[in-house]
């Protein structure tokens, strides 16, 4: 039997790709994004898109659900949705620090809790994406920074506490990728130009990481190639934190 997956935040970017590299994996996958672009990427019997926001009660349950009872079992779960947001301390509000938690921690726990009992009927797997972002200190990102720095968290504690479950749960760090969430916030800066600039500085091999390259390496923390790895974040982020 084919082994299925979850993946959330799948409409574009990373989330896309994952998809796209799972389904050449040979995986099964369960596509949900709350974007309704998310339905380009139905196949059938192979790629069934579900349309649902990670901050709704209700949705992690179903999802699960819907991914069992359209493919009989979950192998993989990847906690991918997230919003961005490049804002001083000081600037940021409570509102957008709520926001920000509702949208990158809370939900990647609730997914991770309603399919951990399915990942252990199936020795499968948790690959959530962190953010060289939670691990070091970048500037002006401070609620985002701290979302992902709780990524990492969930990750270790997940890995530790399933490990004798046979469930792996891994992460990966993407420095800059280039998609629309970094579109996004630099059309926000007042110098788009000197920030992109910044940006590529920063990267050792001078270029933003692409979606399909963080997709390979979910890809790989997903598969028996890392059989032996667990509680790991993966940097994928040209050398951005080894500088
Ligand atoms: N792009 C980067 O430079 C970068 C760097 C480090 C980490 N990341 C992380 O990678 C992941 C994917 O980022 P991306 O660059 O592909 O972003 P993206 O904005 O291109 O895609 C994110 C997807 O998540 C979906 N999404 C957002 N909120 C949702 C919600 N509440 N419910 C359902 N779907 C929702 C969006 O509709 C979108 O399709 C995120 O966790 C992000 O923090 C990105």
């Amino acid at each position: 039997m084919e082994p299925s997956a979850l993946v959330t935040g799948a409409a574009r970017g990373i989330g896309h790709s994952v998809v796209t590299q799972l389904r050449k994996a040979g995986y099964r996958v369960i596509a949900l994004d709350r974007a309704p672009e998310v339905t380009d990427l139905a196949e059938d019997g192979w790629i069934v898109p579900l349309i649902a926001d990670v901050t709704a009660d209700e949705t992690p349950t179903a999802a699960v659900d819907r991914a069992v009872s359209e493919f009989g079992q979950l192998d993989l779960l990847v906690n991918n949705a997230a919003r961005f947001l490049r804002r001083p301390a000081l600037e940021t509000s409570d509102e957008d620090f709520d926001a920000l938690i509702a949208t990158n921690v809370r939900p990647a726990f609730r997914f991770a809790r309603a399919a951990l009992p399915r990942l252990a009927e199936t020795n499968g797997c948790i690959v959530n994406t962190a953010s060289i972002s939670g691990l070091i200190g970048v500037p002006n990102q401070v609620a985002y920074a701290m979302t992902k720095g709780a990524i990492v968290q969930l990750t270790r504690q997940l890995a530790v506490e399933w490990a004798a479950r046979g469930v792996r749960i891994n992460a990966v760090a993407p420095g800059a990728v280039d998609t629309g969430f970094m579109d996004e916030a630099r059309a926000a800066d007042p110098d788009p130009a000197a920030s992109l600039a910044v940006t590529l500085a920063n990267h050792p091999i001078g270029r933003m990481s692409t979606p399909d390259e963080v997709a390979r390496a979910i890809v790989f923390l997903a598969s028996p190639e890392s059989a032996g790895i667990t509680g790991t974040i993966l940097s994928v982020d040209g050398g951005y934190v080894a500088r």
